[in-house]
């Protein structure tokens, strides 16, 4: 496995592995703290680009998705125990730039989905999508993957990658991965070590909170009701602190009114302490065809 800390070494092992084989390349980006949410990407990744292919991940706390206040000096970071994790997975390069190598102090552009960047997470953390689809469009630009692929844990995110990948015909296929969750149902997370041994105990609350959404979506529900019923659950627990919890087209984001006639995702944002979680589950109204 390659450990690539600047651009130029990235773009110069890609250049060889092209100009020696078609077979895809395909790229995971994580902040690292690797977990196996993480690691079912880079399984993911390998399925799509073959025995021939190559895996590329990305390993970069980016400071430009932080906002003033939020955890970017206590993100967790362990690099050597990242590279072992991914050795493991049979990546094939990872880069892992220093900060400095990425910005350069003089940039003047950004990446931004409009309305997509301002709603749900958007308005609980301005900017973050700006610096989320900045950073990922330099990774794309750097790279030049023919595959990237991303968690369905971070829902939004993977909607506004989708939605800048096809704005702005960067002819990359995204894929998205299904969240893994620790044995109580907590969605794994970089942050969960961050939580108290009291929050972690109660932070399964947010799967549970999913789980009956999800038994109750195909009963006829409207959308209000079905978000009452999960605020309320959340609110049971005294430690959690609610940010937001929404519902929306699973597709469009679009607000739902009414009863739920497709597939909807219910969007969880909550904090325990300063640690803040967020989950997600698509639901189904009975009405959906089989
Ligand atoms: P990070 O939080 O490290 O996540 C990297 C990738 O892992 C993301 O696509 C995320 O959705 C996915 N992921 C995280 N937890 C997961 C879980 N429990 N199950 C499945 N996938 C999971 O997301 C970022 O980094 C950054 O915003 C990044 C895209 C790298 C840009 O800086």
């Amino acid at each position: 496995m390659e450990i690539c800390r600047t651009k130029a070494a990235i773009r110069d092992l890609i250049a060889d592995w092209r100009s020696a084989s078609d077979a895809p390349v395909v790229l995971v980006p994580t902040m690292g703290f690797l977990h196996e949410g993480h690691l079912s990407l880079m399984r993911l990744a390998r399925a799509r680009a073959g025995a021939e292919g190559r895996v590329v991940a990305s390993i970069f706390v980016n400071p430009t998705q932080f906002g003033p206040g939020e955890d970017f000096d206590s993100y967790p970071r362990d690099e050597a125990r990242d590279f072992d994790l991914l050795l493991g997975e049979g990546v094939d390069a990872v880069f892992a730039p220093a900060p400095g190598e990425v910005y350069d102090p003089q940039a003047q552009t950004i990446v931004e989905t409009r309305e997509l960047a301002k709603t749900l997470i958007g308005k609980l953390r301005p900017g973050h999508f700006r610096g989320v689809a900045t950073i990922v469009t330099k990774l794309f630009n750097i790279i030049r993957p023919d595959t990237a692929v991303f968690g369905e844990k971070d829902y939004q995110q993977l909607a506004v990658i989708r939605t800048m990948a096809r704005d702005l015909d960067m002819g990359i296929e995204i894929i998205g991965g299904p969240i893994q969750r620790e044995a109580d149902g907590l969605a794994m997370s970089s942050r969960n070590v961050r939580l108290t041994p009291e929050d972690r105990a109660c932070a399964s609350v947010l799967a549970r909170a999913l789980d009956q959404a999800e038994e109750m979506a195909p009963t006829g529900v409207t959308a209000a009701r079905l978000r009452s019923h999960v605020r309320a659950t959340l609110d049971a627990e005294p430690r959690a602190r609610v940010q937001s919890v929404d519902i929306r087209d699973a597709v469009s984001l679009a607000t739902i009114s009414g009863p739920l006639t497709r597939p909807a995702v219910i969007l969880l944002a909550v904090s325990f302490g300063s640690v803040f979680l967020i989950d997600n589950r698509v639901v189904h109204p009975e009405s959906e065809a089989p």
